[in-house]
This record gives structure tokens, sequence and C-alpha cells, in this order.
């Protein structure tokens, strides 16, 4: 059975205090979900060292939302894969669209991130999505299959076939994100179910399987039971409604997985 995974992207949001008062509040709220359930918040890195105190014996895992390609070297201003690992971070998110449209990272970019961080043994969420012009267009699937295959193109022949619940692939829509428009659940289904099927035809049906895809994009409480009841829709990337411990506490409950 893959994985259902609930996952926060705090962006730049929160200080290391605010950080360790969230999780304070949001532990005891976390009620016991099923065994394949997953909580991974993803922390600024700098407020992954009291977020790992914070959550230490918990479930709850943590993530880094950017981390350089090379292990160590002249990259000012960057964050290592061996330095995230060692402060508490499971997990690296790459490829996220405000790091492809702000920060100008490419596919390629994408590629060494998810390579860089499966091996410094760190599991990895490859965010993809196409932007308004781009759906309007007709091109969702073409864009969305250009960036699963080049993000994983480097990792493909390997741990994407041995090891591939070690990877998770984020379905966002550029134009959901912080938008409050979020993709209708039929319309984010066509693309999970494409990017399932596009997977199986790349790796392999066991592989693919056993990959999770979550939806992100205006992700809350009051929309993610419909989303949720779709197939091949297995957990939510949630920026905006993750940020207070109720309104992603009830995220959380609404969003049962399918047994
Ligand atoms: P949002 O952000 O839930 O605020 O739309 C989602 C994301 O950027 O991952």
């Amino acid at each position: 059975m893959r994985d259902f995974i609930l996952a926060a992207n705090w962006k730049m949001h929160k200080t290391p205090k605010e950080s360790a008062a969230f999780f304070r509040d949001f532990l005891p709220a976390l009620k016991a979900g099923s065994g394949n359930r997953r909580v991974i918040f993803f922390v600024p890195a700098t407020n992954m060292v009291t977020s790992e105190e914070a959550t230490r014996g918990s479930t709850v895992e943590l993530g880094a939302q950017n981390v350089h390609s090379e292990v160590k070297g002249a990259f000012t201003g960057e964050t290592s894969v061996e330095t995230v690992k060692a402060i508490g971070a499971k997990w690296a998110l790459v490829g996220h669209s405000e790091r492809r449209t702000l920060f100008h990272e490419t596919d390629a970019d994408a590629a060494k991130k998810v390579k860089a961080g499966l091996a410094a043994g760190l599991d990895v969420m490859l965010c993809i999505g196409e932007t308004l012009a781009e759906r309007e267009a007709g091109k969702t699937m073409d864009v969305v299959r250009r960036q699963l295959e080049r993000g994983l193109e480097l990792v493909a022949g390997d741990t994407v076939k041995s090891q591939p619940k070690r990877i998770s692939i984020a379905y966002e829509p550029v134009w959901a994100i912080g938008t409050g428009k979020v993709a209708t659940p039929e319309q984010a289904s066509e693309v999970h179910q494409f990017l399932r099927k596009t997977m199986t035809e790349l790796y392999g049906a066991a592989s693919a399987n056993a990959i999770t895809i979550l939806y992100g994009g205006s992700a809350k409480a009051d929309n993610v039971a419909s989303l949720v009841a779709q197939k091949d829709i297995d957990g939510f990337l949630v920026g905006g409604a993750s940020l207070e411990v109720a309104s992603f506490s009830a995220l959380i409950e609404n969003a049962k997985p399918k047994t």
C-alpha cells in the first residue's frame, strides 16, 4: 500500500520560537491515523533544529524546502543536503514552483537536487505543475510529463525502481498556489491518473503504484474531502492552511485516506 502523505510547506514563515509553539499545540491535537499516514513539515532550514527538538518522539517528519545539489563547496548562501539531514530533516522538497519561477530553477536543477537528496539519505518530494497559460493552451499533460521525466531522469534507473517509496510527486497547478483557486476534483484527478499512467510506462507498474502523488494548491479543510475521494490522490502539500494549528489539524481530519 502506498503512503498517504499530509505535508506542510511553511515557506518563509515562522521564527524558531513560533515553530516550537506551533508543535507544542499541534502534537497533542494530532489524532492517530492509519498505519500508512505520514505527516511532514517542510520548515525553514533556520528552524530545523528547534523543530526537531519540538517533534522528537512524535511521528511527525521534517523536511527542507530546498537544498543545493553539491555536497559542499563555494556556494554562498546555499544549504547542503548533509547539513539539513544532520539537523533533523528526513525529506527534501525539490522543484517547488516558487523555486522555478522566482529563483529560475530548471528541470535539470531539480534532477540534480533529487539525486543529491537521495544520495544523502533523504527522501525527496518533487513538485510539478502547469501555469495558467500552459493549461489554457492545452499543454498541461505535456508540461507535467516533462517535469516528471526530467526531474527523475538521474535516478530513474536505480532509486525509482529499487526504492520508489523514497520519492513522492506533488502535483501543484501554479495557478492554484496561494490563490484560493483550488483545482476541481476532476481536474486534479485527471492529472494524477495521467501521472500514474506515465510512471507505469516509464518505470513499471510496481514502482508507479508505490509512489505517492500529492495534490497542492489552496488545499484547505473544506475542499480536501472531495479531492481525496478521487482516484490517485494520495495526500496534500499545504501552504497557507498549514500555518495555523486549527486549520491544519482540521485539514488532516477531513483528508482521511481511502481504505
Ligand atoms: P497553498 O501553497 O496551499 O498556500 O496554495 C501550496 C504550496 O505552495 O505548496
